[in-house]
């Protein structure tokens, strides 16, 4: 291992240990635009964009994050260009392949979270191998949204709350938070410190709604496959600076 590598693993001295955010989540917005400016196309864009989550997940790791959401595809991305849509399935299918054995090795816990029903059959079936088999991993936890719609991951919890009370199992004056959470693909997971968005929009485009309820925000101009570990830092350098109140004084 080279030097530099070596010096990468250790959080930068100016950031803050016991202020670190320990659930991060990022809108991974940009791709088409680099593929474009560099006269490629879009599904380019993608292939660098998968580069950049791979950087991610290690730095966040190496810096002692305990969890990383990423938004991989929306319940709106099936309105994209046929070509585009198959492109990102199979992709998803060969990252999935090619990356669960280092998964395994570093430890990291993988769990796809949206309606995955609406995926490929194959996929399905690399989801649910790759999550059995990293289920009890404990230093990281790498969640991917996919065919991840925040208002249909609320409705869903809606839908199988009402079962139960009809069942009775549930009084409808005992729904509370607590229990609204454990409905959600989120359930066990705690809300996201740091929501990041590149490219420069300010929309949060159906992304974690429930969540993401106090979680600061950061978008920054950079897309996504241009996201490396000093902008990483200097999302953390800007989220130590902020004051958290939660609605107190
Ligand atoms: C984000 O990049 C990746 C996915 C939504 C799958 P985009 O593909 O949205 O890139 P832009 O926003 O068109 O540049
Ligand atoms: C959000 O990006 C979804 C993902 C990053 C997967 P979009 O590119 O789909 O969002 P909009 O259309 O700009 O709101
Ligand atoms: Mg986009």
């Amino acid at each position: 291992m080279t030097t530099q590598q070596t010096e990468q693993q250790y959080l930068p001295v100016d950031l803050k240990r016991e202020l670190l955010p320990r659930h991060v989540a990022v809108i991974c917005d940009g791709n088409g635009r680099w593929a474009k400016k560099r006269g490629l196309p879009r599904i380019m864009g993608h292939k660098r964009g998968v580069d950049a989550l791979k950087n991610l997940l290690r730095t966040c790791k190496d810096w002692g994050i305990k969890a990383l959401t990423a938004y991989a595809f929306s319940t709106e991305n099936w309105k994209r260009p046929e070509e585009e849509v198959e492109f990102l399935m199979t992709l998803f299918g060969r990252v999935l392949r090619q990356e669960l054995e280092e998964m395994i090795e570093e430890d990291v816990q993988i769990r796809f979270v949206g309606d995955l029903e609406e995926l490929p059959v194959g996929l399905q079936k690399e989801i649910t191998h790759a999550m059995e088999t990293t289920r009890n991993n404990r230093t990281i936890q790498f969640n991917v949204a996919t065919n991840y719609g925040g208002r249909l991951e609320i409705l869903q919890a809606c839908r199988s709350i009402a079962d139960r009370v009809q069942k009775g199992l549930l009084q409808p004056n005992e729904i509370d938070e607590a229990i609204f959470e454990r409905h959600l693909y989120t359930a066990g997971s705690c809300d996201p410190d740091l929501l990041i968005r590149t490219s420069g929009e300010m929309r949060i485009s159906n992304f974690l709604l429930w969540q993401i309820a106090y979680s600061e925000i950061y978008i920054t101009e950079t897309l996504w496959p241009d996201f490396d570990r000093n902008e990483f830092h200097r999302a953390l350098s800007a989220y130590q600076q902020r004051e958290r109140r939660f609605g107190k004084v």
